[in-house]
């Protein structure tokens, strides 16, 4: 018996190929069809997906512990093994609570200088180039944000050959976690050999910047590595393993890096499609900001901050995520059997009627009222797994954007259409193609 209404297996094979083709337009109609709660029965395993701020509630705060992250998540495990977005439990919880330091308000402020020097080194490389991929350009923006706060370490050199890396890792894992026949990954195809020297990229990287520091010395240091390697040495309750530190740093590393890249990207299309909006928030920005300006000063841009919720709001970097229950439970009042995996994505919860009007139109000022349910919008996810990187990354992705509105205007490429792509992040179809236009003295 089913508990809530959805497709049966032949519907979902007869739209296999329309699936494949627009699966966030498929999705949506099964949403349209079947309502904010769904069902569906892949062979033994119940799949459920849930539309409506209620369920989310339920599942990521009120009953989180018995929906830890799916088996299908923990694919992500090859690379982050116990670290934060991979763990549970007791260990999970001690790990949080002893990393969140590094992201209060005051931890934060000591970022904005370093993300400052790397925005304006991005400047300077804009130089008088017409055209660029700003897609690429914000994968190695964001990791030399991510490597230069929290693991003190300068990347400039090597950025090009870890951004590579990471995307390699990032198309093998979605591969793994969207494929449906079993046993692909063994095959010795060029990109599964891709996959696994990203890995061997990767861990080296990680291993690298931690020996370096043990032989440096870390004592002084706040950055997240030298905090890992500090509470190693003191800890007498915990043991804490080489393992585990590899593991928490690899998180850092993949978690910032794409996440904001994809918002950054996404918030640079959509000025660049409503040039209006671009000339009202570089106005903002020429009204209020000197060349010298603090993390306060920053909060105060609304129209910059409500830009970048609307963009946050189309296209949610983390668009959908996934639990499984560890028991059998109760959602909505109706019957989820144990193994049930669940399915969340704020793309729809963001775009949802119940909760917003004209969904699909670019409209920051909706963010200048009380929303209809503070829930609705979850771009960073909610409940104590939320992100633990959201004032990081706004503050990263706000410095940016000011430094290449005070220097530049843009525009998309001609003819490019801004399309989204739903991969492991919501990237858009082709990169993204910014012509840029150096400001005159005079504006
Ligand atoms: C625009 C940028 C970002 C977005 C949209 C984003 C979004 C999210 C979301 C939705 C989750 C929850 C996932 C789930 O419940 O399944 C999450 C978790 C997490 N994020 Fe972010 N994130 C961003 C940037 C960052 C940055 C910059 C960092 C690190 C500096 C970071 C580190 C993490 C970590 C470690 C977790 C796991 C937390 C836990 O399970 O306790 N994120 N992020």
């Amino acid at each position: 018996m089913r508990s809530f209404p959805g497709p049966n297996i032949f519907s979902l094979l007869s739209n296999a190929i329309s699936f494949k083709k627009d699966p966030l337009a498929q999705a949506q109609t099964f949403l349209n069809t079947y309502g904010d709660a769904i069902e569906i029965q892949v062979a033994w395993m119940p799949i459920m997906a849930f539309n409506t701020v209620e369920y989310y509630d339920e599942i990521l705060r009120k009953k989180y512990q018995h929906f830890p992250k799916s088996e299908k998540y923990k694919e992500l495990s090859a690379l982050m093994g116990e670290g934060l977005t991979t763990s549970e439990g007791d260990f999970w919880k001690q790990n949080r609570s002893s990393l969140q330091k590094l992201f209060t308000p005051l931890a934060i402020e000591t970022y904005l200088h370093k993300l400052d020097s790397i925005a304006l080194d991005y400047i300077d490389k804009i130089g008088e180039s017409k055209q660029r991929d700003f897609y690429q350009d914000m994968m190695q923006f964001a990791l030399a944000s991510i490597t230069s706060t929290l693991f003190n370490k300068d990347y400039s050199q090597d950025s090009l050959k870890i951004s590579q890396a990471l995307q390699d890792f990032m198309s093998g894992m979605e591969d793994r976690i969207f494929q449906i026949l079993p046993g692909m990954e063994y095959l010795p195809t060029a990109k599964n050999k891709r996959y696994q020297n990203s890995i061997k990229i990767l861990k080296d990287q990680i291993k690298s910047i931690i020996s370096e520091k043990r032989t440096h010395g870390f004592e002084k240091e706040t950055d997240l590595v030298s905090l890992l390697l500090q509470a190693q040495q003191d800890s007498t309750k915990f043991k804490i393993t080489d393992q585990y530190i590899e593991d928490e740093v690899m998180t850092f590393f993949l978690a910032g890096h794409e996440t904001t890249a994809s918002a950054l990207t996404w918030l640079i299309g959509l000025l660049s499609t409503n040039p209006t909006y671009q000339r009202r928030v570089q106005d903002e920005i020429d009204q209020n900001l000197n060349i010298e300006f603090t993390s306060s000063d920053i909060n105060n841009l609304s129209l910059l901050d409500n830009c970048l919720n609307e963009a946050l709001r189309l296209y949610p970097p983390l668009w959908m995520t996934s639990r499984q229950a560890n028991k059998s439970e109760t959602l909505g009042g109706k019957k989820v059997p144990k193994g049930t995996i669940i399915v969340l994505s704020p793309y729809f919860l963001h775009r949802n009627t119940k909760y917003w009007t004209d969904p699909e139109t670019f409209y920051p000022e909706r963010f200048e009222k009380p929303l209809v349910h503070k829930d609705s919008f979850q771009p960073f996810g909610i409940g104590p797994r939320g992100c633990i990187g959201e004032r990081f990354s706004r503050l990263e992705i706000k410095i940016l954007v000011i430094r290449l509105l005070q220097n530049y205007n843009f525009k998309l490429k001609a003819g490019y259409k801004l399309e989204a792509k739903p991969t492991i992040t919501m990237r858009p179809k082709n990169g993204l193609p910014i012509e840029f236009e150096r400001r005159k003295n005079d504006q």
